[in-house]
Formats: C-alpha cells, sequence, structure tokens
C-alpha cells in the first residue's frame, strides 16, 4: 500500500517537471540497458548551455520546444541544472531547477538529477538517473535516464543534445546507432523545434 502512494507521488511529480520521464514499458523482468561507462568524463567540460535537438517524447513534455539545459557548479560540489523551455501553444516559458551529482566516482558519467517539489506540505525530491552515454564536449551529447519502478514500471528518457541549435547529420546517426546497439527503440525520437530567441 505504501509502495502505492509513493508512486502516485512520483506521478504526480512528474506532471511538475519541464523534464519527466516516459512511462515507457510494463511487464516484470523489464529493465535498464547497460549504460558505457566512460571512465575519463570530464565534467567540467560538459558544464554549459546545451540545446534539446531531439528527444524521446514524453507526455509531460509535450509541446515543450526550445528547450535547454544549462549546467554549473554549486558551492556543495554538486552540479546545477537549469531545464527551460517553451510551450509554444500556450505561449509560456516553463523553468525547472535542480541538482546533480555522481553517486559512484569510478562511474563519472553517471549522475543522479534532483528536482526539489513541494507539495502539500511535504518536501519530495523527484529523483532520475542522468547517465552521459556519449558526449565531445563541444558538439554534441546524448544523455539517457531510465528507472524501473515497483519492479515493473519502466521509465525511459533520451535526449541528444547540441551545443548549437543544430547538430550534424553524422553526429546525429552516430548517437541514434549507439542508442539502437543498446537496444533502445529510435523511431520514437522527436525533434524539438529550436526557432527561438534562446
Ligand atoms: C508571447 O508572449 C510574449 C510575452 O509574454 C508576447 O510579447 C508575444 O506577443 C506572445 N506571442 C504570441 C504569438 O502570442
Ligand atoms: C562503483 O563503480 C564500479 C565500476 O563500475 C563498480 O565496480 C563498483 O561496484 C561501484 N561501487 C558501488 C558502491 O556501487
Ligand atoms: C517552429 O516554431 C516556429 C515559431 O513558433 C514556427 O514558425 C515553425 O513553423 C516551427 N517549425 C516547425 C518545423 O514546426
Amino acid at each position: 500500500m505504501q509502495k502505492f502512494a509513493s508512486l502516485s507521488i512520483i506521478l504526480f511529480v512528474c506532471f511538475a517537471q519541464t523534464k519527466a520521464f516516459s512511462i515507457y514499458g510494463f511487464g516484470f523482468g523489464t529493465r535498464c540497458p547497460t549504460t558505457p561507462i566512460i571512465a575519463d568524463f570530464d565534467q567540467d567540460k560538459y558544464l554549459g548551455k546545451w540545446y534539446e535537438i531531439e528527444r524521446i517524447p514524453m507526455i509531460f513534455e509535450r509541446n515543450l520546444q526550445c528547450v535547454t539545459a544549462e549546467y554549473g557548479k554549486n558551492d556543495n560540489g554538486r552540479v546545477s541544472v537549469k531545464n527551460s523551455g517553451i510551450n509554444l501553444a500556450a505561449n509560456k516559458t516553463s523553468m525547472t531547477t535542480g541538482e546533480a551529482f555522481v553517486p559512484n566516482q569510478s562511474e563519472p558519467n553517471k549522475l543522479v538529477v534532483e528536482f526539489p517539489n513541494q507539495i502539500l506540505f511535504f518536501n519530495v525530491k523527484n529523483q532520475g538517473n542522468y547517465h552521459v552515454w556519449s558526449t565531445d564536449y563541444n558538439n554534441y551529447a546524448l544523455v539517457y535516464s531510465c528507472n524501473i519502478y515497483l519492479g515493473f514500471i519502466k521509465f525511459e528518457a533520451a535526449w541528444i543534445l547540441s551545443r548549437s541549435k543544430d547538430i550534424s547529420l553524422e553526429n546525429s546517426n552516430k548517437l541514434k546507432e549507439l542508442l539502437s546497439s543498446n537496444g533502445v527503440k529510435t523511431s520514437t525520437l522527436e525533434t524539438v523545434n529550436q526557432t527561438c530567441n534562446n
């Protein structure tokens, strides 16, 4: 009973997020692909602004265009996260801030991101995996997130990010190949409109 209560909190929190996770699969035995470890991942070089070019469409991120993510360094050593996007249909800007950290220093490209929320009188943290599968720091990045809840509900998300508002076909194809070779469906990827002054 308690587990279901916490699930409904998770789902509720997802509605409040700019970047939440899509419900992707159901069924016992469902699992997340293994993240390739980038042992020499350089967090400092990864910081700064990224444009979201393509994503696995998320029900909670629907209509959100011109999405950017900005990463910095907090005094506590964690990564500051600022996600922005514009709902073109409603002409409304939305922004979410959070914090990310590396739980295991031997796997520096595997981060956990937390978005604090207040639900009624409770402070809850909406946590998700933020795994950098590939990046050259100056042009492209592929971020993948997967969490299994209650052992059978899979939340999956992926973002192809770029330092500019577009990406070369070569880099885009390379990242999609990496997704498919790890069993992630790329046919569901959608392009994010970046025609904004962001
Ligand atoms: C969107 O909102 C901005 C400022 O809130 C306004 O200047 C602009 O005209 C609006 N655009 C449309 C298409 O409604
Ligand atoms: C940290 O990562 C290393 C390398 O993947 C792994 O061998 C080790 O078990 C991890 N440590 C913990 C506490 O999970
Ligand atoms: C992207 O958004 C702009 C501005 O709202 C719009 O004019 C354009 O048609 C959109 N492009 C696509 C491919 O949807």
